[in-house]
This record gives C-alpha cells, structure tokens and sequence, in this order.
C-alpha cells in the first residue's frame, strides 16, 4: 500500500519537472556560438600545421562535434586579391582589402548542419537550411591558418553565399536571409537572387522562413497539455483504484479482528501463527553473539 503511493509520488514529482522544464527553457538545448567559434579556432591552430597555400582542408573534430562540418585554407594575399576564393557555399570575389593588411591570411569555414539550431535561433522564425560561417585570420606569423582576426572590405563584386533549402520544407514560405551577429543577434534581409544572399564580411549566415504567429506556440504547447492530461487521468485512476483496495483491505481486516477476537475465546491455534512470525527476529537476534565473539580475540 504505502509502495504504491511512494510509486505515484514519484511519477507525479517527474511529471511535474518534465512539464515546467520543458515549457521554461524550451525544447531543444541552447549552445554558445562564440565559445564554438573559439573552440575550432584553438583546435585548427593544435592541429594543423604547415598546410600547401591555396589548398582547402577538411577538418576532422573530436566526436562530440560530429555533425558539423569545418575546413580551412591558407593563402597568399596577393593571390587572394587577385583570385578571390570559393569556400563551399561563400564565393568570394576578387579585390577584398584585408584589415590590417597581411602577407598571409587563413580562413575558417564552417558549416553547422544538424547542430545549427542549437546554436543559432531568430526568434519567431525557423532555419530552413544549415548555418554556414567563416572568419579570415592572419597567418603570416603561424605555420597554420593563425589566430589575429582580419576585417575584410570589400571593393569589387559582393561576397555571396548560396543555399539549398528542401522543397518540401520551405513551403511556398519566402525565405530571408540571416546574418548573426559576433553576439548570436540575428539580422534578416531580403535574398538577392532566390536562395542567395549578399554578405557584409565574416561572420555566419543562413535562410530563414517567418513561422506563422497562430502556429507559432499552440502546436508546441498542445502535446505537452495532452500528455499532461493523460497522465493526470491515468494517476487519478490508478489513485481511485487503491483507495478502494485500501477501504477494502480495511473491511476486511475489521471483519477478521471480529473473527478472531471471537475465536480467542477457545482456540489457541492463534498463538502458534504469532510465534512462527516471530521467528526471522528471534534467530537474527541469536546470531549477534556469535559475530561479536569472534571479533573478541582480534580487539
Ligand atoms: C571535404 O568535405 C566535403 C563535404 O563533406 C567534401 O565534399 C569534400 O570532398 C572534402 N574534401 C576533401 C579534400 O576531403
Ligand atoms: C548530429 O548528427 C550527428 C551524427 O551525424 C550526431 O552524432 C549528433 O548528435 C547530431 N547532433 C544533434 C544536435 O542532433
Ligand atoms: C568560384 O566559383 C565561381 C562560380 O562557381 C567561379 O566562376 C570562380 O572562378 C571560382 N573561383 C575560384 C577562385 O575558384
Ligand atoms: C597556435 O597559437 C599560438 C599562440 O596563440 C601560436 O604561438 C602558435 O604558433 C599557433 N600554432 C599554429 C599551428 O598556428
Ligand atoms: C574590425 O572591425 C571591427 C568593427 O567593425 C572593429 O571593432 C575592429 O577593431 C576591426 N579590427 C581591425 C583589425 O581593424
Ligand atoms: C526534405 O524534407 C522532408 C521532410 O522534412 C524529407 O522527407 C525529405 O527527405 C527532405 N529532402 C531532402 C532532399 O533532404
Ligand atoms: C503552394 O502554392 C500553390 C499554388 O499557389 C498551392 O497549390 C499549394 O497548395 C501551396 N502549398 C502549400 C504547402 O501551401
Ligand atoms: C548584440 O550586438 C548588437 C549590435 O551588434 C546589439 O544591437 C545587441 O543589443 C547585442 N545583443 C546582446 C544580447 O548583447
Ligand atoms: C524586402 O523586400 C520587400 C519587398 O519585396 C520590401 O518591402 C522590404 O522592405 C525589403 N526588406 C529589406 C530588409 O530590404
């Protein structure tokens, strides 16, 4: 009886931590953009070392980032100048003038895929394709891609970078674009070309579609209440059902104290039931001696 209710405590207490965590903090997990940006930086310059120019490599990170996607390139800024690059979805253009201007710049590309979410949100919008990003660094004094930050201006064609949103997800949605800021601040703009975008600088970017305001938190909400009231039902249920188990059990212990306190009267089989239900103590008690004798001679 009292392991039951122990039991249904315990579910109501979770229950009741599911639901108020879930509603609080949301569903999914908030990371730290800036310390994942710092994060790859400091694991690019402890493992690569001596990269050929020009030639764009694909970072392998420990296992907890596996997901995401990191690669890095080292050039010259002449050729930079004169050539441009493409990292993945960045098409950067000839004539970007680098702040301060170095010999040697590294670049930083990443794409966050499955995580992107847990590190980027806009709110009352949802990311319909993965946050891309990269940063330019300067690497004349390292034999890597460096670690002092360039700021990049550009003078000719504007940076770009280009999405493939799902179909089906996107809907006949419009998408903007998105550009976070150093601090995860998320700032939205029209696309230039479809699934295009123009880009000021470094930094990280993605396509976004506006979430319409009456589906916006109903959905999210309504399971949560659902579940919320099956499990109230099923425990008030459950509940109901052991209070009668208790009225019963009670009866039905008044009517055996009735019958023995009549049988009492004549009948010493009762005594017997008594002693034999004594017996585990009687015999846990007799074996206390026995341990305690042996530790004598030792003390
Ligand atoms: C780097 O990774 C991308 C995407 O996973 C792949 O398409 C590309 O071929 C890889 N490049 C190298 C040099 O391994
Ligand atoms: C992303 O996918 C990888 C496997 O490719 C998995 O290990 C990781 O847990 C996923 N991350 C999230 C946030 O779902
Ligand atoms: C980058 O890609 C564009 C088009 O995809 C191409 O015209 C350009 O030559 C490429 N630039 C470099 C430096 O590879
Ligand atoms: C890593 O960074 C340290 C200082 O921050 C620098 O001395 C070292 O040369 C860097 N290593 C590479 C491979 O860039
Ligand atoms: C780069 O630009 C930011 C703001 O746009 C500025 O705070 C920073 O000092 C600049 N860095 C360099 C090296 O010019
Ligand atoms: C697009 O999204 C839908 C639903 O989320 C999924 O079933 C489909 O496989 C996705 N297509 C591609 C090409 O990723
Ligand atoms: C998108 O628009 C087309 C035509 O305007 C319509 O037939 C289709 O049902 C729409 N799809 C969705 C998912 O709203
Ligand atoms: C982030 O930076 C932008 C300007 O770049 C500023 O407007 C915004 O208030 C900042 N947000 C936070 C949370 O610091
Ligand atoms: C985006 O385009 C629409 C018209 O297509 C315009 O009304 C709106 O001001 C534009 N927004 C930005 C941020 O340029």
């Amino acid at each position: 009886m009292r392991r039951g209710f122990h039991w249904i405590a315990l579910a109501v207490v979770h229950l009741a931590i599911w639901f108020f965590s879930g509603s609080m903090a949301g569903d999914s997990q908030v990371y730290d953009p800036h310390a994942l940006d710092e994060f790859f930086q400091q694991f690019v310059n402890r493992t690569l070392h001596h990269p050929r120019t020009g030639v764009l490599y694909n970072i392998t990170l420990p296992g907890r980032y596996s997901g995401m996607e990191v690669s890095v390139i080292r050039m010259r800024s002449s050729t930079f100048w004169v050539r441009g690059t493409n990292l993945s979805a960045f098409y950067i253009p000839p004539r970007v003038i680098l702040k301060p201007n170095v010999k040697t710049l590294g670049i930083i590309y990443q794409n966050l895929r499955n995580w992107s979410s847990s590190y980027y949100q806009v709110p009352g919008y949802r990311l319909v394709v993965p946050v891309v990003g990269f940063i330019a660094f300067d690497a004349s004094k390292s034999d890597g891609v460096g670690t002092q930050m360039l700021n990049l201006t550009v003078t000719g064609n504007p940076i770009t970078v280009s999405f493939h949103p799902n179909r089906t997800e996107q809907g006949n949605n419009t998408v903007a674009c998105v550009k976070f800021g150093y601090n995860g601040t998320a700032f939205l703009s029209n696309v230039t070309s479809p699934n295009s975008c123009v880009v000021q600088g470094q930094g990280h970017y993605s396509l976004a579609i506006l979430i319409p305001p009456s589906s916006r938190e109903k959905e999210k909400g309504a399971w949560r209440w659902w579940v919320l009231g099956l499990a109230g039902g099923g425990i008030a249920i459950i509940l109901m059902g052991l209070c009668a188990w208790a009225v019963y059990e009670t009866v039905m212990r008044n009517k055996i104290r009735g019958m023995e306190s009549e049988s009492e009267r004549g009948i010493p089989l009762e005594v017997t039931w008594v002693r034999r239900s004594r017996m585990p103590s009687a015999s846990m008690l007799r074996t206390q001696p026995v341990f305690l004798e042996s530790h004598v001679p030792f003390s």
